[in-house]
């Protein structure tokens, strides 16, 4: 898989999902199904959409024992998607276990990302109520150390950290960027956000953007923008 925009399917249901997708005609973008449209919906949406031709980001953030996360990604793997994530805090041993779960019995699977600490996590927050004391940056690249050992794919972070993780774990070790905005546009409620352009120059592999493009006037125009920016 190359560079590409993957467009954050942030609806509440198959309705408005798929009168979303519908405006793409003749294009099949790589799209995030989330826990608001899946906990609706259930894997019937993911095969719909599967079935419509999109490649397909599944973004559930696994955490469990290992067993339990192993069992959740056997389950995941027969949904023929391309890309499932989880948290790195389950540790190695879990991390290991989703990847064992998640290969199918011809050997392929789905790539698998790990999410390192949540942009909504603060140093003030992981100190206090985490009880870690070291600078944020160096546990979001601890974190991915982590995942490389494990023998993930890559990490979820922001496109700020995309070069010292490619530096940390190698050029192929996956960046997947959400925190997207177009120059001049309303951030919502991401803190740390950077312009497609920006993104590609920072070595992100693939962005992830929902509402410049879900709640643009033109979200097809509002895609291709995107992708010209990020892409070329
Ligand atoms: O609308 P917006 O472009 O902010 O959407 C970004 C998407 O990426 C959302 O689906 C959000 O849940 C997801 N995400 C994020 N930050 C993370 C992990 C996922 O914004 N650290």
């Amino acid at each position: 898989m190359g560079k590409d925009v993957i467009i954050a399917l942030d609806f509440p249901g198959r309705e408005e999902t798929l009168s979303f997708l519908d405006r793409f005609t003749g294009k099949k973008p790589f799209v995030k199904i989330g826990m608001e449209l899946f906990y609706a919906e259930g894997p019937d949406i993911v095969r719909e959409i599967k079935r419509r031709g999109h490649k397909i980001f599944l973004d559930l953030k696994l955490h469990d024992i290992p067993n339990t996360v192993k069992g959740g990604m056997r389950s995941l793997s027969r949904l023929d998607v391309d890309m499932v994530n989880l948290h790195a805090s389950g540790t190695i041993a879990m991390m290991q276990a989703a990847l064992e779960g998640l290969t199918r019995p011809d050997g392929t699977r789905p790539l698998l990302i790990a999410v390192t600490q949540l942009t909504s996590t603060d140093q003030e927050r992981m100190e206090k109520e985490l009880l870690i004391e070291k600078p944020l940056a160096e546990v979001v690249m601890h974190y991915a150390s982590l995942a490389r050992q494990a023998g993930l794919d890559g990490i979820v972070c922001s496109p700020l950290e995309a070069g010292k993780a490619h530096e940390r774990c190698g050029a192929n070790f996956l960046t997947v960027t959400p925190g997207v905005r177009f120059a001049g546009g309303d951030a919502g409620d991401q803190k740390r956000v950077t312009t497609p352009e920006k993104a590609r120059e920072l070595g992100s592999d693939y962005i992830v953007v929902g509402r410049p493009i879900t709640q643009a006037d033109d979200p097809v125009e509002a895609y291709e923008r995107c992708l010209a920016g990020f892409v070329g």
